[in-house]
């Protein structure tokens, strides 16, 4: 089985377009998106309508918890300071995109093989709040995966790749489509963006020699249309554009 993973677009459907174009060259069996589709960036509304048409796994992250039920954003782990933003967002959502809010699962698990089972999560298992980062400690996984059999996680919400195997568990997060953190969010500090997008393609297979799962991880970059993202940026009302533009404006993104 191939699977191509993504996860955070925050309403980055040129940084989207790219990752589908990319993603239809790697010949994959299926598609998991992990949720935080369309708050904060730009273009919430045209990035739901780019994912109503996929064939896709779609998971909830705590953004999209939030655009359904926006007065629980606070505990939802929503900040103050891009609240603007994510209000901006959820006012140009229409019905038919609410509606597809709605579809999105908490945590999908498949069983691959007798051997291997995937976990799909936005943070972990128990909330979409939670965070995993390379060298979370085993405690914090035991409490987040205690009654979980899955040998494969994936999950997003850190806005970064990595992939590390933990106590026989193969941990994975694709990254952020459309706002992936060189610098994260720190205490009155913004964070710093990648000049890409980022995903994953895992391929799952039973090696036929030894009956041993393999599993193999490519975290993916890909450049994208960076003037035309300015573009849209330059002629549009949401509040914290100021942000983005300083990102592009970074001599990376030439
Ligand atoms: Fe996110």
């Amino acid at each position: 089985m191939r699977l191509a993973v993504f996860s955070d677009i925050h309403g980055n459907a040129i940084a989207l377009e790219a990752v589908l174009r990319d993603i239809s060259k790697q010949s994959v069996d299926q598609m998991a998106c992990l949720g935080d589709v369309a708050s904060m960036g730009p273009q919430p509304a045209e990035v739901m309508d780019m994912l109503i048409p996929l064939n896709s796994i779609f998971i909830s992250g705590n953004h999209d918890e939030a655009m359904l039920q926006p007065e629980r954003r606070n505990e939802l782990g929503i900040s103050p300071f891009v609240q603007p933003d994510f209000l901006w967002g959820l006012e140009r959502l229409q019905a038919s995109h609410f509606e597809f809010l709605k579809s999105f699962q908490s945590k999908v698990e498949i069983n691959v093989t007798n051997e291997i089972q995937l976990l799909c999560c936005h943070g972990s298992p128990k909330s979409s709040t939670d965070f995993m980062h390379p060298g979370t400690p085993s405690d914090t996984l035991n409490r987040y995966f205690e009654s979980c059999p899955a040998t494969v996680i994936v999950n997003g919400h850190l806005h970064s790749q990595f992939h590390e195997i933990v106590q026989g568990r193969h941990m994975i997060n694709p990254g952020s489509v459309g706002m992936p953190f060189k610098v994260p969010p720190g205490p009155g500090c913004p964070p710093v963006m990648y000049p890409w997008a980022e995903y994953a393609v895992i391929s799952l297979t039973n090696d036929d020699s030894d009956g041993k799962m393999n599993v193999q991880v490519e975290l993916r970059t890909v450049r994208y249309r960076f003037e035309k993202l300015k573009e849209i940026l330059l002629s549009s009302s949401l509040p914290g554009k100021n942000w983005w533009l300083e990102q592009l404006a970074q001599p990376e993104f030439m």
